[in-house]
Parts: structure tokens; C-alpha cells; sequence
């Protein structure tokens, strides 16, 4: 501290803001500091001392790392600026906190060693100074100079002759890397491989860049982020080339970590976690210069959210406050360009995984041959038409090809307006359908759409969302909602409207995955029928073996609709959705309505169609969802046992939702503890996100590829948020 001594502002501080002495306000399920007590030790000191006693406290939390008293700083900073001098002193005064806290914690055990406040707290002060030092200081010092803004310039690379490596190629191992390509990025000794097939090439000699995020250094499902980026560079040369030798060269002959220490600092690993790359860099400077390679460009701001603002309409909202740039994706892994990898547990649209190479084959395959409309004569459609007409049960034999789930939905009404005649359509609450005119109107999900419910046109007539765990009915109640269903509907064909069509999920997806009541869809499309109107079943996110144990949702009531629409699953994530009703149904349609989509149903969207077919049955993920969702099911039931918060867990397979209560008794939606979750989440490597009008439930819904690792890696990182808090 001396050297700093002289620069640090002098005032009146408190002196221990800390846990202890912070008074919170509890409303909406989180805790808001709003007082703080115990003046006694009230006095003049540094101004910053202030700051380091409040982020020592931080550094104590269950799970904290010192780069968890980073977003502190900045808001520290954010009120009353910080100097450079002060922030170079931050660090140094934690741990001299932290020293503090053990010697005088002994010292108290040596006097009075009867005292359980005293004892008991020795073992987490010593465990809060082995945090504190867990870094060295020299790292944290630069880390918070980059928070606050306030880093110079970056070490000059020291002047000297560069060695003369020949035709040198730059290996780009970046999440957005040309040269890394789809799932490679798995396997060990890709780098090795890769600079090899390009001294192969001829190049003389092979050089990784500095202070790059390694795609190929991401470890899949690292609790913590795994060490990424690059501190120096490393090199393959064809022959031996001598190094100069200010460079620190680590490593055999044929591979070398070539790097650039500051004086004085301490030893600097070859790879260091994205959350302190700043901090490292610091020490290190760019050894390019001296290999004949060109200096590394600082990291751009990466200003991505501020340019999506500008071009993006507000309405369309991305996930997370502060999210990742998520820029790959394997399996059901995602990821970001820190070159941090994340558990994926929201895409149940990418069913297969994300970028599977057969469907990533297929498609390169059929763009080089042919893509036009479905109005030409060739085969894929047909037979993607057939296979999934094949799926279904009879008389659903006849397919329409669109390109997404609200247009499914849109045709559908369409259809059963014009096959019945009638004016009006009948849906569930709380519901989500899609965003087309049609498609929205029958959507009545607030969270979706805040004014859902007061805005529908007068043709869509809501029931109650069928909710067996929170509703007007609950458990074995539940049955009740079908005679209400029914008894709306007769009523509105009483008063001469009857509907054309009933639509619903036939799993309760908003809820979660919550099943309908036993014989909800049997009594309600009976009665539908018997007014004539038509069963439409949304089995856009439900269908397609998500559910395990059927493959479409309307299985599980055992009954078949008139008309059942599909997305998301059935391209991957390639835009393609579709429409099977009977062929009589369509034939009505023809007399009196017109279908023409350009896109749907193209010869790329059929094969990747067929594909995703062709996958799911050779891969079994149908089976697979049936067999980890169970797993998974049976591991966050464990965890409700332990955890108050979780009211109930809702589902089927892969599609469940854990649903967070503040009281069991009352069912008071846990809204604001689910947002905070999902982001604590995210930092344990993990995304997910709400559901349900409430956004209390956890919506659980992977790739169906998902592995018993990565449902107990999820379960895990649940397990600790709930036990550490949030
Ligand atoms: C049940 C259901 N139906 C329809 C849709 C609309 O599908 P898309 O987003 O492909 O238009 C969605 C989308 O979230 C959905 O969940």
C-alpha cells in the first residue's frame, strides 16, 4: 500500500458495510438492501477502504470467486468514481482484510476459547483468505482497472530484430474461427492436427493468435468456465528455428508456447479463464512483433446488443439482461465467442442437436441440385409428405407444407372456418400460438402478450387454461374443467355460434408440459364434433417424441384431431412447419379457400424433413427423451424435497417444468427468484428460461439428445443455486 498511500483520498467512512450490517427490505421474493446499522466503527480512512471492506464481504458468499466482486466495483464506480490509484489499491486492501479477519479470528481463539461466535467463524475466514489470494494481485489490480474503464495502454512488446519464421500461417482458433468447423471443436488435439495438415501445405512455420478465446479449449459442461484464452502464442515450425531470447519459449520441439512476461510478474498459465483474461493480458505483451507476425488488435468493444437495438424493433426481445454472444452451437451445447461453453436447455426447436452434420449434409447437398417451389414435380416432398402423413393416425393423410408454427396454426383455423362453415373458434388460456393474425388471436398467454386477454376478437371465445396444479381445479378436481369446456361450448352453439374448431396443445406446454386431465380432449372434441365443428391439436412444441413416452401429444389423451399442426422440431431449425388434416377436410378447403407457399415445402425443406426423421428414429430420440427425462424428472423431484421454492415438477420426457413457489400452501408465483435463477444459471453454465403466465416455471425443453451427464450436470447446477442462494 505504500507506494499508494499518498494518493488515496482521505474521508469519513463506516467502516464494515457488510453482510452483517446491511439491512434488506424482502418484497417480491428478493432481498433489497436499504439501511445499513452498527456505526461503531465509524471513521476517517481511505474512501476506497469502504469499497474493499463491502467486496471482502461479497467474496464470502457460498459460491463466490474474486471475480464475483466485479459488478460491485463498477457499481461502486458508477456512483463516485474510483482513481486509478484507488483501484490499484482495491485488491491489495481485500486481501489485507481478509488477513485481518484470520489473525484477529485466532487471536480471539487464543484468548476466549470458549467463545462458538469466535471459533466457528475461523474456518471461513481462512477459507475467505484463500479466496482472496486464489489470484494474484497483480491480476485482479488489472481486471478492475479494465471494469472501471481505466486500463492503459497494453505492454509494449519490447524492440528488437524479429526472428525470420519463413511463410508462417495464423492458425484462427476462435468461436468464429473459418478453420475450426462444425462439432471438431470436441476433439482433442485438433490443434495439433490442424497445424499439421498446413505444414503439410508447405508453410514454414504455424502460429496460434495472442490473447485469442480457443474454441478448441472450451470444455463441455465445466461447472466454471473453462481457461480459454491465450496469454501467448503458440508455435509449429517445419524446421528448427532459434527463438530470440527475451521470448519465455515453454515446449518440446515440434510445438512451442512462445510468451511475453512483464518484469516481475507472476508465472502467467498459457490459458486463462475469460472472466480474468483481462487481468493476465495485463502482464503480458503481445509476442507477435517478435516472430515476424503482426501486432493482435486489441479486442474491440464488442458493441453486437447496441447494433441489434438500432436495427431490431424493441418488441423483438433477446434472452438475458446481458447475454453472451452465442455464436456455435454442438449438440446441446452452445457456444459464446469468450469461448465459454453452455448446457443448452431451452432449444427444443433444434431436436436433433444443434449442427448436425447430416442435416448440415443434406442441405449443402440439395442446394447444389435443386430448390424451387412445391408446385414443380419432384420427389422429396412427396415423400416427406408420406412419411409424415405415415406418423399419423387415419384419417390424417393429407399434408400442407408452410414455414413455421404460426402459419400452421393460421392455415388450420383456416381450414376448419372453411370445412365448417361456422365463424367462431374455441382455444385454452393461457395459451401460445403463434403470432400470424389467426395465430395470435386465438393466443391468450399474457406472458406472451400482456394485453392477450383483453384484445381478442370477438370470434375467440378462451376457456379456462385446464391447470391441474394451480387452477380453479387442482388434482384429481381437475376432471372439472372438461364440463365447463363443454358446457362453454354448447352454450355458444346455443346462441347459434357454433365454434369450427377447438384448438389446443394437447400437452400444456405453457404450464411447463403439464398433461391435460384425464378425458379433457375426449369430452371436449366430442362435443366440438357434435356442434360440427373440427379438433385441432398444436403439437408444435409437444409432437415429434419430445414426451418420451408418445410421440404425439394427443396419444396421451387417446384421441385422434381432425387437424394437427407442426414446426420447430420438424426442421431442426430450419424453417419448415406443416399441416395434416383428412383428405375430406382439404377437399372442402379447395372448393372455397387457396394455398400457395413458396417456400414451403421446397426440396431443401422436404430433405431436411426426411432427415430429421431419419435421425430421430436411427439416433432413438424418442427413446432417449423417455429414458433421460425420466432421469431428470426424478432428479429435480429429489431436489423439491430439499427445496422449498419448487412447488412441483410438471412434465413428460424432455419437456418439464419446474415450477417455484414462495409457498407451498398458497401457490404464490416465485416470478422474480425464476428470472434471478435462470440468470445464476446462466453464469454456472447454463441456459434456461420462464414459462407460463406466471414466469415461474423453469421450462425444461433440450435437444432431445440431451445425455444423462448433461441432465445431472443441469440438475447440479440447480441443486447449488437453490442451496447458495441467488
Ligand atoms: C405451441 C406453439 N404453437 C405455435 C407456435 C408458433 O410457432 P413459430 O414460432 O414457428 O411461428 C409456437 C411457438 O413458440 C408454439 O409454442
Amino acid at each position: 500500500m505504500e507506494p499508494l498511500a499518498g494518493r488515496l483520498p482521505w474521508q469519513a467512512v463506516h467502516g464494515d458495510v457488510t453482510d452483517d450490517n446491511v439491512v434488506c427490505r424482502a418484497g417480491r421474493g428478493l432481498r433489497t438492501p436499504d439501511g445499513i446499522i452498527d456505526f461503531g466503527d465509524l471513521t476517517s480512512s481511505w474512501a476506497v477502504g469502504e469499497l474493499a471492506v463491502a467486496i471482502t464481504s461479497v467474496l464470502r458468499h457460498a459460491g463466490a470467486e474474486p471475480c464475483s466482486v466485479l459488478p460491485a466495483v463498477r457499481a461502486f464506480g458508477g456512483l463516485r468514481p474510483l482513481s486509478a490509484a484507488e483501484a490499484a489499491a482495491l485488491w491489495p486492501l481485500v486481501v489485507l482484510r481478509a488477513a485481518v479477519l484470520v489473525v484477529s479470528g485466532e487471536q480471539q481463539a487464543a484468548i476466549d476459547g470458549v467463545n462458538d461466535y469466535v471459533t466457528g467463524a475461523l474456518e471461513h475466514e481462512r477459507r475467505l483468505f484463500e479466496r482472496a489470494v486464489s489470484v494474484p494481485a497483480e491480476v485482479m489490480t488489472g481486471l478492475i482497472l479494465a471494469e472501471l474503464g481505466l486500463s492503459g495502454e497494453s505492454l509494449p512488446t519490447p524492440p528488437g530484430a524479429a526472428v525470420d519464421l519463413g511463410r508462417c500461417a495464423v492458425l484462427d482458433l476462435s468461436v468464429v474461427s473459418g478453420t475450426v468447423d462444425e462439432g471438431a471443436w470436441l476433439e482433442p488435439g485438433l490443434e495439433d492436427r490442424l497445424a499439421a495438415a498446413l505444414l503439410a501445405e508447405g508453410y514454414d512455420a504455424v502460429a496460434t493468435r495472442f490473447g485469442e478465446a480457443r474454441l478448441t479449449r472450451s470444455r463441455v459442461l465445466a461447472g466454471v468456465s473453462p481457461a480459454t484464452v491465450a496469454t501467448g502464442i503458440d508455435l509449429w515450425t517445419a524446421r528448427p528455428v532459434e527463438l530470440p531470447d527475451r521470448l519465455t519459449v515453454r515446449g518440446d520441439g515440434t510445438r512451442r508456447h512462445v510468451s511475453l512476461p512483464a518484469e516481475g510478474a507472476p508465472e502467467v498459465p498459457e490459458l486463462v479463464r475469460p472472466e480474468y483474461a483481462a487481468g493476465w493480458l495485463s502482464l503480458v505483451a503481445d509476442p507477435g512483433p517478435l516472430l515476424g507476425l503482426p501486432a493482435a488488435s486489441p479486442p474491440a468493444a464488442d458493441d453486437l446488443l447496441n447494433r441489434r437495438q438500432a436495427s431490431f424493433a424493441s418488441v423483438q426481445e433477446h434472452y438475458f439482461a446481458d447475454p453472451p454472444r452465442i455464436e456455435r452451437g454442438w449438440r446441446h451445447h452452445l457456444a459464446a465467442t469468450d469461448g465459454r461453453v453452455y448446457l443448452d436447455m431451452v432449444n427444443n426447436v433444434a431436436v436433433l442437436g444443434h449442427s448436425h452434420p447430416r442435416v448440415e449434409a443434406a442441405v449443402a447437398r440439395q442446394l447444389r441440385r435443386l430448390n424451387t417451389n412445391s408446385r414443380f414435380n419432384y420427389a422429396s416432398v412427396v415423400e416427406f409428405s408420406e412419411r409424415l402423413a405415415g406418423l399419423l393416425p387415419a384419417p390424417l393423410d393429407t399434408v400442407f407444407m408452410v414455414n413455421s408454427g404460426s402459419e400452421a396454426v393460421d392455415l388450420a383455423l383456416r381450414l376448419a372456418l372453411v370445412a365448417t362453415g361456422h365463424q367462431d373458434v374455441v382455444a385454452v388460456r393461457e395459451a401460445y400460438h403463434g403470432w400470424t393474425y389467426a395465430s395470435d388471436a386465438v393466443s391468450t398467454s399474457t406472458a406472451d402478450n400482456p394485453s392477450a386477454l383483453s384484445t381478442r376478437p370477438p370470434w375467440v371465445h378462451a376457456v379456462d387454461a385446464p391447470n391441474s396444479y394451480r387452477g380453479r381445479y387442482r388434482g384429481p378436481e381437475s376432471v372439472r374443467y372438461c364440463a365447463d369446456a363443454v358446457l362453454a361450448i354448447g352454450e355458444l352453439a346455443g346462441r347459434g355460434r357454433p365454434p369450427a374448431a377447438f384448438l389446443a396443445e394437447p400437452f400444456y406446454g405453457n404450464a411447463g408440459g403439464m398433461p391435460l386431465p384425464d378425458g379433457y380432449l375426449a369430452a371436449v372434441y366430442a362435443e366440438v364434433r357434435r356442434h360440427g365443428g373440427l379438433a385441432i391439436a398444436d403439437e408444435i412444441q409437444v409432437g415429434y417424441g419430445r414426451l418420451g413416452r408418445w410421440f404425439w401429444g394427443f396419444e396421451q389423451q387417446g384421441v385422434v384431431p381432425d387437424i394437427v399442426t407442426v414446426a420447430k422440431a420438424t426442421g431442426n431449425g430450419y424453417p419448415l412447419g406443416a399441416v395434416v388434416t383428412s383428405r375430406a377436410i382439404a377437399e372442402r378447403y379447395r372448393d372455397a379457400g387457396y394455398f400457395f407457399s413458396s417456400t414451403g415445402g421446397s426440396p431443401v425443406s422436404s430433405v431436411v424433413g426426411l432427415t430429421v426423421l431419419d435421425v430421430i428414429g436411427d439416433e432413438g430420440l424418442q427413446a432417449n427423451a423417455a429414458r433421460v427425462g425420466a432421469h431428470l424428472k426424478a432428479r429435480l423431484e429429489e431436489l423439491a424435497v430439499r427445496h422449498a421454492l419448487i412447488g412441483a415438477v410438471h412434465g413428460s420426457g424432455l419437456y418439464l417444468g419446474v415450477e417455484f413457489v414462495r409457498d407451498r400452501g398458497t401457490l404464490e408465483p416465485a416470478t422474480e427468484e425464476t428470472m434471478a435463477i435462470c440468470d445464476r444459471m446462466l453464469e454456472l453454465g447454463v441456459i434456461i428460461q420462464p414459462t407460463s403466465d406466471r414466469m415461474c416455471v423453469l421450462k425444461i425443453k433440450p435437444p432431445l439428445c440431451l445425455d444423462v451427464a448433461g441432465a445431472d450436470f443441469f440438475a447440479g447446477a440447480l441443486d447449488r443455486v437453490l442451496a447458495e442462494g441467488f
